[in-house]
């Protein structure tokens, strides 16, 4: 009976871990913190098999969003670059405190805003990739190709965000890894002026659009993540 009994336990154990959800931590800047797409993404996975991914991170704001159904846990810092994450080494301690299996980094707006220059903040991008690959080698990644600046309308976004966005998906292609994949997710085609609430953050219309572009990507990073 004893034996019977520390099987059974042992049996319910592993089909509790079976059943973890997966974590996923939405990292980047204002554009994750302050705005609603995580709660437009987090409604449409309600109908899929990954309905229960736990969102994770140290924060759990959105800034006018309205919605305290969903999961606002996030990584999302008003006004960080991809280069003040890499060069103050945020991404380690992060994920230590916040473990995930799927990442999400949305980034890249302040850096040309404050007119980095493409060829400075993709390497950026490799150092925080060396973080969350050093806090987890199997970590799934969705790098998201940032909206337009300005609404689209400026010089500045039409010189520099598609020259970024390009630079980014051939980036994500060199570092892909098969148990690391990296899937790009196009938040910057379709948006439009009448998209944003100021020049650089989307309405409720451009969150809708940046969670309906993100979610192709991160079906696949899930479905990536359940695999193993
Ligand atoms: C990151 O960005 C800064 C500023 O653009 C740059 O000086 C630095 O070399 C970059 N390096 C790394 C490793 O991320
Ligand atoms: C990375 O590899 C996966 C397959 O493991 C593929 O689905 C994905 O499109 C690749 N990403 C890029 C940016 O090429
Ligand atoms: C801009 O997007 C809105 C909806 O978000 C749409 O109604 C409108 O047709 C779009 N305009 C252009 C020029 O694409």
């Amino acid at each position: 009976m004893v034996a019977f009994k520390s099987l059974s336990v042992a049996t319910l154990a592993m089909g509790v871990v079976a059943q973890q959800p997966i974590r996923y931590m939405p990292m980047g800047d204002s554009i994750t913190e302050a705005t609603c797409w995580r709660s437009k993404l987090w409604h449409k996975l309600q109908s899929t098999e990954f309905a229960k991914t736990n969102f994770v991170g140290s924060r759990n704001g959105d800034s006018g969003c309205n919605d305290n159904t969903y999961d606002k846990n996030n990584e999302g810092h008003s006004g960080y670059m991809a280069s003040k994450i890499a060069t103050e080494k945020l991404t380690g301690p992060w994920l230590s405190a916040n473990p995930a299996d799927v990442v999400s980094i949305f980034l890249g707006t302040n850096d040309l805003a404050y007119n980095h220059k493409v060829d400075d903040i993709i390497p950026n991008f490799t150092t925080i990739l060396a973080a969350i690959r050093a806090a987890n080698a199997k970590m799934k990644i969705v790098v998201v190709q940032i909206i337009p600046l300005d609404k689209g309308q400026s010089d500045r976004d039409k010189k520099t965000t598609p020259v970024f966005n390009t630079a980014l998906a051939n980036w994500a292609k060199t570092n892909n890894k098969t148990e690391s994949p990296i899937f790009v997710a196009d938040c910057y085609n379709g948006m439009n002026a009448s998209d944003y609430r100021d020049a650089l953050h989307p309405n409720e219309g451009g969150d809708v659009k940046i969670a309906d572009n993100m979610y192709p990507a991160m079906l696949l990073a899930l479905a990536a993540a359940k695999a193993g």
